[in-house]
């Protein structure tokens, strides 16, 4: 069993009055359907990195900047219905391209771990998959926006779209949801396709948990891949090794 290694990069580490930081940061991002729990897991893990003394911060796609969360509003708007699809794409790489310059990249430089509620990925599973946009278009993009940075860890939560889009409306005042949200549920069968195949192709990067199970345990699952990936950071940074 492994226990985590906050007491290593405690001893070794500078701790500002921001929390642990590390040499290069690290980007972890939580992806999946509508109504699969993404976002509570993304404010769970948030809260025991920091209970770990960790210099984190949470943000999300798209959104995150006062720009990006303007164009948000743009794009689960549904007045917009009528959106062109590579209007679509533009607009999510817009916002990504500002939270890489204002927030990502700074933080990343700094030394602290991003928490990523939506990433890149989701373009694939939305735009490509989605709206059948070819995969070379969105990889083009993905090319000149993310400039190599990847999410060091891709947390994938699969849920089935008919029960996610139950979830989700459940929580929404009027009931019937974003644009997004009001898609076809065809649509969303193909955006699970989407992430299925995106967890499949990237098994390093990314784990898949079932959101079948309870928050709690779902939690502890998440907290696990993470602990995996500091300590191996520890190993990196530091040279250590794991004995256990
Ligand atoms: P959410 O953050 O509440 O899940 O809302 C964001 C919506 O935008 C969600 O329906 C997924 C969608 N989306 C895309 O279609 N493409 C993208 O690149 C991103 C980041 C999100």
């Amino acid at each position: 069993m492994f226990h985590g290694f906050s007491n290593i990069f405690f001893g070794i580490n500078p701790q500002n009055k921001f929390g642990i930081l590390m040499k290069n940061g690290l980007l972890i991002t939580l992806e999946g359907p509508e109504g699969c729990g993404k976002t509570t897991q993304c404010k769970l893990l948030y809260d025991y990195l920091k209970q770990k003394k960790y210099s984190v911060i949470k943000t999300r796609e798209p959104g995150g900047t006062l720009l990006g969360e303007n164009i948000r509003n743009i794009l689960l708007n549904p007045d917009y219905k009528n959106i062109d699809i590579l209007c679509e794409l533009f607009l999510y790489n817009a916002a990504r391209a500002q939270l890489l310059k204002e927030i990502i990249k700074p933080s990343l430089k700094s030394g602290k771990i991003i928490i990523c509620d939506r990433f890149f990925d989701a373009t694939l599973a939305y735009q490509g998959y989605g709206r059948d946009i070819p995969k070379n278009i969105i990889y083009s993009l993905d090319k000149i926006i993310l400039r190599k940075i990847l999410p060091d860890l891709t947390i994938v939560f699969d849920i089935d779209p008919e029960d996610g889009l139950k979830r989700a409306l459940k929580t929404k005042d009027n009931k019937i949801g974003d644009r997004l949200e009001q898609e076809s549920l065809y649509f969303h069968q193909k955006v699970r396709e989407g992430y299925l195949s995106i967890a499949k192709s990237a098994p390093k990067r990314t784990k898949l948990i079932p959101s079948s199970q309870s928050i709690e345990k779902i939690h502890k699952i998440v907290c696990t891949y993470v602990e995996k990936l500091l300590a191996k950071k520890v190993k990196e940074e530091f040279g250590l090794i794991n004995e256990n």
